[in-house]
């Protein structure tokens, strides 16, 4: 039972509608792996957000104690927590955007692609559970390897006969946080002034910055193209290398994933020009994943951009990234096939 529900404990002496009455008109949310590095400050932010009336917490462990935390903020979400497999489908049931942090983080010398297995199989039950429960609601998978827990979802979906390509995105959202935010003090501008297209995955060679469709347009030196190119590639090892052992990026990915969150929120609403970089299904090259531009609305994923103009250096490096994106992809397909 949810017992450590603070609805369900206290409703006893809650006035008649006055849940009702409180509760704002939006866009219900679960969170899975809610009590997590990334799931705690990301559960903060969404309660902060008003797009959203209901927020549901799920994890294996620990969520009474960060839902109870949590739902004393007084903003309009309504807080739930649900804690182990058993109450997976209570959490899933009637959501519009399931948000998916769940798995375990990488410490030093590790790539993302050695927590596939692990990562893998939740990824997998937790889209079982989806399929089932809100087979239409919008799937943001930050869970990594992105590059193959992406294709994983999907195969899940369409195992399940519920699989809308439109609904599957891969957040790539922090790679471009972290390319406007440097390329940013390189310019010695104001990041948030900074528009850095980041496309292919999320992964080393496979994340590539258009640096020559920076908005506003800017040129730079071939010093500061393979600086920031670099920096971007690796500012996830980066974090990872500073935690030295403790994770890998959480607070910035949070913040990351609610920006992408609320993006998709407002395409769900009917907001015009909602236009994200993501991982999703797609035609923008041979393979059957890729991350662009896409335009978000109320079917999810509305359109797709395509890459662009490119210069050489640009053009060498997407050949790079998508001989390992072409790896990743087949790795996560075969993971439910086999
Ligand atoms: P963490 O270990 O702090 O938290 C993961 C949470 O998932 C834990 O609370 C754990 O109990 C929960 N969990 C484990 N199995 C579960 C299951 N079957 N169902 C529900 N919850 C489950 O890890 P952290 O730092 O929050 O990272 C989570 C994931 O996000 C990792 O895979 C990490 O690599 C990835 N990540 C992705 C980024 C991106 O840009 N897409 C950036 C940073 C991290």
């Amino acid at each position: 039972t949810n017992d450590f529900q603070n609805m369900g404990k206290y409703s006893g002496v809650f006035r008649a509608n006055c849940l009702a009455k409180g509760a704002s008109p939006g866009f219900k949310v679960a969170i899975l792996g809610a009590a997590g590095g990334i799931g705690q400050p990301l559960v903060m932010l969404m309660k902060m957000n008003p797009l959203v009336s209901v927020l549901h917490l799920y994890d294996v462990v620990n969520t009474p104690g960060v839902t109870a935390d949590i739902s004393h903020m007084d903003t309009g979400a309504v807080v739930r927590g649900f804690l182990g497999q058993q109450q997976l489908e209570d959490a899933l049931t009637g959501m519009d955007l399931v948000i998916i942090p769940a798995g375990v983080p990488r410490k030093p010398g590790m790539t993302r692609d050695d927590l596939f297995n692990i990562n893998g199989g939740i990824v997998k039950t937790l889209c079982e559970g989806i399929s089932k429960c809100c087979p239409n609601a919008i799937v943001n998978i930050i869970s990594n390897p992105v590059n193959s827990t992406v294709p994983i979802a999907a195969e899940v979906f369409k195992k399940a006969g519920t699989y809308n390509p439109k609904r599957v995105l891969g957040v790539t959202m922090l790679d471009v946080v972290r390319a406007n935010t440097f390329v940013a003090e390189v310019l010695g501008h104001d990041p948030r002034e900074i528009d850095v297209p980041v496309v292919g995955g999320h992964a080393g060679v496979t994340i590539l910055p258009l640096l020559s469709q920076v908005k506003p347009p800017c040129s730079f030196t071939q010093q500061e193209i393979e600086y920031l190119t670099n920096r971007i590639q690796n500012g996830g090892t980066e974090v990872v290398e500073a935690k030295a052992g403790s994770g890998s990026a959480t607070l910035s990915m949070a913040y990351a994933a609610v920006k992408f969150a609320d993006a998709c929120l407002r395409g769900l609403r009917g907001d015009a020009n909602i236009i994200e970089c993501a991982y999703v299904a797609s035609e923008v090259t041979e393979l059957p994943f890729f991350a662009t531009k896409v335009r978000l609305g109320r079917s999810g994923v509305e359109e797709i951009f395509s890459l662009g103009p490119l210069n050489v250096y640009e053009r060498a490096g997407l050949e790079k990234a998508k001989k390992e994106l072409a790896g990743s992809i087949q790795k996560g397909v075969s993971f439910v096939r086999k």
